[in-house]
């Protein structure tokens, strides 16, 4: 069974919870590292931890989200094992995991609605990773 690191702020832990049910309905383990409140938080607290679990194994991909998806993004991408990407349209998530093998879908929770993020999260768990000239563009994005 495939498991998936979830982390959002105060901004996406509404969709973060939605998407969690729909994602345990469809047969994921969900490793949720937080937030589980509506307080005023700081996304970095939980982006990290749930990088770390994809980097090393625990986690096999990532859900996040925060308002505008940037800043869990930006804080995702620090790490050189992930490949986050923000996505606000079910293409663009579809093409973040065929073309970049993205292992974080980020959305943003303050300008998607819950059908949106839907399709966005379908779109990018149906499709696959195409290989080929992508692994070396792929190759070449860690920082030395
Ligand atoms: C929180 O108000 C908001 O700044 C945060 O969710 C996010 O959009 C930051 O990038």
């Amino acid at each position: 069974m495939e498991v998936i690191a979830m982390a959002s702020d105060h901004a996406g832990v509404g969709l973060k919870s939605q998407l969690k049910e729909y994602l345990a309905e469809r047969g994921y383990d969900i490793l949720d590292f937080g937030t589980n409140s509506e307080d005023s938080c700081d996304y970095p607290d939980f982006a990290h931890p749930a990088a770390e679990a994809v980097e090393n194994g625990t986690a096999n991909f990532g859900v996040a989200m925060c308002g505008t998806g940037n800043g869990i993004q930006m804080t995702l991408n620090k790490h050189q094992g992930i490949r986050a990407a923000l996505c606000w349209k079910p293409e663009i998530a579809e093409l973040a995991k065929q073309h970049n093998n993205a292992n974080f879908l980020v959305m943003p929770a303050r300008f998607v609605n819950y059908d949106e993020a839907l399709a966005i999260l379908d779109a990018y768990l149906d499709a696959q990773y195409e290989g080929g000239r992508h692994q070396r563009r792929i190759d070449k994005i860690p920082v030395k």
